[in-house]
């Protein structure tokens, strides 16, 4: 059973591609699963009663998560699988021992790759298995006892070194992990729970996803945008998908491709848009679809998406989502089943609905001059959830992300730059005194050394590019530069700045960007 990895096929390059694996449909020749099981798993992991596999029966765990254990088989213990086997088996696996819904909220953000999050641990957890990889990757896993004893076990064993690194040698790492965090991690995360056996009986069919979706989205450095997806049948939970949308600036946003349902919820599409390669990852539940879709290549760049099935009644987003007191102005409804004039609360007047379908509502409001600055429930017919801010001024701009990672690359290197991505977000304060999130403004950017080491290191000139209007930040090339200081590379600290100008007045606000090197090791959850 055990053979050679592949020759030429380093550990990331696999991790890559079993990430595409991940997002496209299995061939109609795939072979079925407990065969493969039998066939290629068998030889290491041993047959239990009930048709078992030792540790392979005993684990829960997402798509992503099945595909990191199978192609860690494959890089660390020699397994060989085909790409379609390893696809049938994800499917299968992540199926008949996936999360249910309630087990990956609030941890969604390690799927969606949103690798900027601040995660919030306990401190034992963050410290003792926060360090080397995400809070999430331990929590969008469920496991009894000796399974994640087990796991304790394999860290040790794979990498001897940990009891000596930082946040290590300064305890004793492997006794604490066992009889510490092992009777944490089973009681917080046990295998047995009675969401995912409910999960199991109430999912719906695939079927109920085939139709066309409203949805409303947010891309940092371009804004706004909003469409319909139009989602058919292709095999079993398997789908073509096609996307047409508008930017808030009238641009289009087009494409199609496919996309896969895991665990009766989990969407993994692939979607080509305007010629660039997409991934979706959304919850897909009901009559919504929410999550992230990102650029393959770079998954800095990437929107919030939220979407209603049409035939649906939901109000999903107004866009924009605020108004100064005083003023008139545009805004659109997306949402689908929309019907009756739109309320958007106290101090606010329709003036005129410009346009109206059951999918969008536009219509141009006007707020009072004494409006009280605030948060207004909007509301059409019975249809509530967004909400409009009204503002009279700008207390305070919040860089977000407020703490950033970006990273250098190409210069001759195969990997690519991660970009800096930020928006401005004006805050105001309400008739309470307290604040409130006004919404995403326009603003003007740059970047300033964070501090003394930064400024005599002069960063800011060697460690990217900010384009003022966008705020997107584009780090240098990778490698070392002859002209800095010996030789280093582009690596800096930096001050991100954005500027909001309030009716002739400009507000600052800052966040913290490190700028540094590539990211060798990107296995699906980070
Ligand atoms: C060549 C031997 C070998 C083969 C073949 C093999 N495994 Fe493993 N597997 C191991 C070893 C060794 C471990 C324990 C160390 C580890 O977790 O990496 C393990 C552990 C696991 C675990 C537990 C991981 C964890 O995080 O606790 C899973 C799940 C798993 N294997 C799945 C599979 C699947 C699915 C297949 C077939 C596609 C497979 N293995 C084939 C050797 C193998
Ligand atoms: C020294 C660094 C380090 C520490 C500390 C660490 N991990 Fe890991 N962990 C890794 C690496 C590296 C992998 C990736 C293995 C792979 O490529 O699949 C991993 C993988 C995992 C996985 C996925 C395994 C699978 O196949 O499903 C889980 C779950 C996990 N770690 C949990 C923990 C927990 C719980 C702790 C704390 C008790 C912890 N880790 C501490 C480095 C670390």
């Amino acid at each position: 059973m055990k053979r050679k990895l592949r020759s030429g096929m380093s550990a990331s390059l696999l991790a890559v591609a079993a990430c595409i694996a991940l997002h496209s449909p299995h061939s109609l020749a795939a072979r079925d699963a407990q065969t493969i099981l039998k066939e290629t798993c068998q030889g290491c992991h041993t047959p239990e009663a009930d048709n078992a596999l030792s540790r392979i029966s005993h684990q829960r765990k997402t798509p992503e998560g099945w595909l990191m254990s199978i192609a860690r088989m494959q890089t660390m213990h020699g397994l060989q699988i085909s790409d379609d086997d390893r696809r049938t088996l994800v499917k299968y696996l992540a199926d008949t021992q996936g999360l249910a819904p309630s087990e990956t909220d609030g941890v969604r953000y390690a799927l969606e790759r949103r690798l900027n999050t601040v995660e919030h641990f306990d401190d034992q957890t963050s410290q003792m298995c926060g360090r080397c990889h995400s809070g999430a990757r331990v929590a969008l896993q469920r496991r009894p006892a000796q399974e994640w004893e087990r796991l304790v076990n394999f860290h040790l064993g794979q990498w001897p070194s940990l009891e000596y690194q930082a946040l290590s040698r300064d305890r004793d790492w492997f006794d604490m992990a066992r009889k510490e965090m092992v009777p944490l991690l089973a009681k917080r995360y046990p295998l047995d729970n009675p969401a995912w056996k409910k999960w199991q009986s109430a999912a719906p069919k695939a079927d109920a996803l085939v139709g066309d979706w409203s949805f409303s989205g947010h891309l940092p450095g371009k804004g706004e945008l909003a469409g319909v997806m139009t989602v058919s049948a292709d095999g079993s939970d398997t789908f073509k998908v096609s996307v047409k949308g508008r930017y808030a600036d009238g641009s289009p946003f087009n494409g199609d491709g496919s996309a896969i349902l895991y665990t009766g919820y989990e969407w993994r599409g692939n979607v080509t848009i305007d010629g660039v390669t997409m991934r979706q990852v959304f919850a897909a539940q009901g009559n919504a679809m929410q999550g992230r879709m990102f650029e393959a290549e770079h998954d800095e760049r990437g929107l919030d998406f939220v979407a209603a099935r049409q035939g649906s009644n939901r109000l999903l987003a107004v866009q924009p989502g605020y108004l100064k007191a005083g003023s008139e102005t545009e805004v659109t409804l997306i949402g689908s089943g929309l019907t009756g004039k739109p309320n958007f609360g106290k101090g606010v007047e329709v003036v005129e609905v410009v346009e109206q379908s059951p999918e969008r509502i536009k219509v141009k409001l006007k707020a009072a001059a004494n409006a009280q600055p605030g948060l207004r429930a909007v509301t059409v017919g019975t249809l509530k959830g967004p909400s409009l801010s009204v503002y009279s001024k700008i207390d305070a701009v919040k860089v977000v992300p407020e703490f950033s990672v970006a990273r250098i690359g190409e210069g001759g290197g195969s990997t690519p730059k991660v970009q800096g991505r930020f928006d401005a977000e004006a805050w105001g304060k309400g008739a309470d005194g307290k604040p409130y999130r006004i919404g995403v403004f326009p603003a003007q950017w740059k970047v300033e050394a964070f501090d003394d080491r930064a400024k005599e290191d002069e960063d800011v000139k060697f460690a990217g590019t900010m384009q003022a209007d966008t705020g997107v930040f584009t780090p240098g090339d990778a490698g070392p530069n002859p002209a800095r200081k010996m030789s280093t590379n582009n690596a800096g600290n930096l001050k991100v700045i954005a500027a909001v100008d309030d009716a002739g007045k400009s507000l600052t606000g800052e966040g913290h960007m490190i700028v540094t090197v590539q990211r060798w090791n990107n296995p699906p959850i980070p």
